[in-house]
């Protein structure tokens, strides 16, 4: 099934995967889409899909032909996504494009869920209009684009990203009184964005107890921009919140906690164990938390994913990064190495510090996941990991693809372990 498309044919599919990622961060569960209507070598429509419930690409582009006042009758539709059948929050793509009189569709990738699966292009078939897909790099872009929407479609869970943040000594956290802020302003940017990306950000109770962070998506300062998405810059004004989960086997969360108190901004959701003492998940209940009963990581993802979360940020700390990587249940990760030292934290060594914590005046202004406030550091020992024979050391392994960037002082490493 899969084509030689010509040069020309490649380019309209790259400009409909531009398009695609302008949806970013605004249409999840549903996947990134975008679309381009050629007619005698001129493209006469462009479209892509904007915003949760609202027009899919195929039909914004048709939308765009019309206000162009072109008629798409015999042209060429390029789009990154094969194009739905089924009734959801739209009526079926290929209806409108039957409708439409388009002749030809290239397609960059499948949808895997199984409402689709192939029926989109054999119902276009049907119809006469020649139905090619991609192969190769437009392909393979295509299907990078939606990890989370095609884990999620393949597996009902939710594609996990963890971030973690280290020293030049490889420490993940100050010592109690610092500053537990370790990357910089740049990063710390770049971390909303992500945050407003995903569907939920999960921390470990250890965290909270810590830091007390917000876990919310908001800019530096008002107005400041976030770093552009495509060719679109972005205020912050309209970003989405993602839900805000803690996983607290023994429902520990303070009442207090600034998550407790912005739950109107994103509501949270608490994992507990079956073992949770009742009173303190009723407690948290009555408080506004949802409480998620799980006895393990696989089980909690679970149910994320059947309330539709289709990604997950984990923003740590170790002690819950760990576990997530000893469960492999870690897609990609995120890691910002910054110029500092900080030596052992004698609350996690139960010694002395290596050296003095130094970090190079970066401020106090906020923490590593942006909370501010008290830093209780109560923590429970770590539990035991699940080992990867295939590693022997309870995680995935080698990245199947890596990249490193410098943002502001910051080294970026940020890595793929699994494709969906
Ligand atoms: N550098 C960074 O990127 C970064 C990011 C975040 C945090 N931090 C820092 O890291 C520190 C906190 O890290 P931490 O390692 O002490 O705590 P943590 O990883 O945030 O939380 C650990 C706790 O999570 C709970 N938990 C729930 N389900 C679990 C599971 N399946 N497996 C393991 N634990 C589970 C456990 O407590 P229960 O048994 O009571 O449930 C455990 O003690 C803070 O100082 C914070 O500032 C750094």
């Amino acid at each position: 099934m899969d084509t030689q498309l010509t040069g020309t044919d490649r380019a309209h599919l790259m400009r409909a995967l531009e398009l695609a990622e302008r949806g970013r961060g605004r249409v999840s569960p549903n996947p990134l889409v975008g679309a381009v209507i050629v007619r005698d070598g001129a493209v006469v429509g462009e479209g892509f899909h904007a915003e949760l419930g609202e027009l899919h690409a195929e039909r914004a582009a048709l939308a765009d032909c019309a206000g162009r006042g072109e008629d798409p009758r015999g042209a060429t539709m390029y789009v990154t996504l094969e194009p739905c059948a089924h009734h959801g929050r739209q009526p079926p793509c290929v209806d409108a494009i039957l409708e439409a009189g388009i002749s030809r569709v290239v397609i960059a990738s499948e949808d895997p869920s199984e409402k689709a699966a192939g029926r989109g292009p054999g119902m276009l078939r049907d119809g006469e209009v020649e139905v090619e897909f991609a192969a190769g790099e437009e392909a393979t872009a295509a299907r990078l684009l939606n990890q989370p929407f095609r884990k999620h479609a393949r597996t009902g869970l939710p594609l996990v990203t963890l971030k973690l943040a280290m020293s030049l000594d490889g420490q993940t956290e100050t010592a109690p009184g610092d500053s537990p802020w370790i990357s910089g302003p740049e990063s710390q940017q770049l971390v909303h964005r992500w945050r407003a990306e995903s569907d939920a950000i999960a921390v470990g109770i250890g965290t909270v107890l810590a830091d007390d962070p917000l876990l919310t998506a908001r800019p530096a300062a008002s107005g400041a921009l976030l770093p552009p998405i495509g060719d679109e810059k972005r205020t912050g004004s309209d970003l989405r919140q993602p839900l805000r989960v803690v996983f607290d086997r023994q429902a520990r969360l303070p009442l207090d906690s600034q998550l407790l108190q912005t739950l109107d901004v994103s509501p949270v959701v608490v994992v507990v164990s079956q073992h949770a003492d009742a009173q303190h998940a009723d407690a948290l209940r009555d408080a506004g938390a949802e409480i998620l009963v799980a006895d393990d990581i696989e089980a909690a993802l679970s149910d994320l994913g059947r309330r539709g979360i289709t990604s997950l940020f984990l923003e740590g700390g170790r002690t819950l990064a760990s576990a997530f990587l000893g469960s492999l249940a870690v897609d990609a990760s995120r890691t910002f190495i910054a110029p500092v030292l900080l030596g052992e934290n004698p609350s996690r060594a139960g010694g002395t510090a290596a050296g003095a914590p130094h970090n190079g005046g970066r401020g106090k202004a906020a923490s590593e996941h942006m909370g501010e406030g008290r830093r209780d550091r109560t923590r429970a020992p770590s539990p035991p990991q699940a080992k990867n024979p295939a590693s022997g050391r309870g995680a995935p392994g080698p990245a199947l693809h890596h990249t490193v960037e410098e943002i502001g002082e910051d080294v970026l490493i940020t890595a793929r372990f699994k494709e969906w």
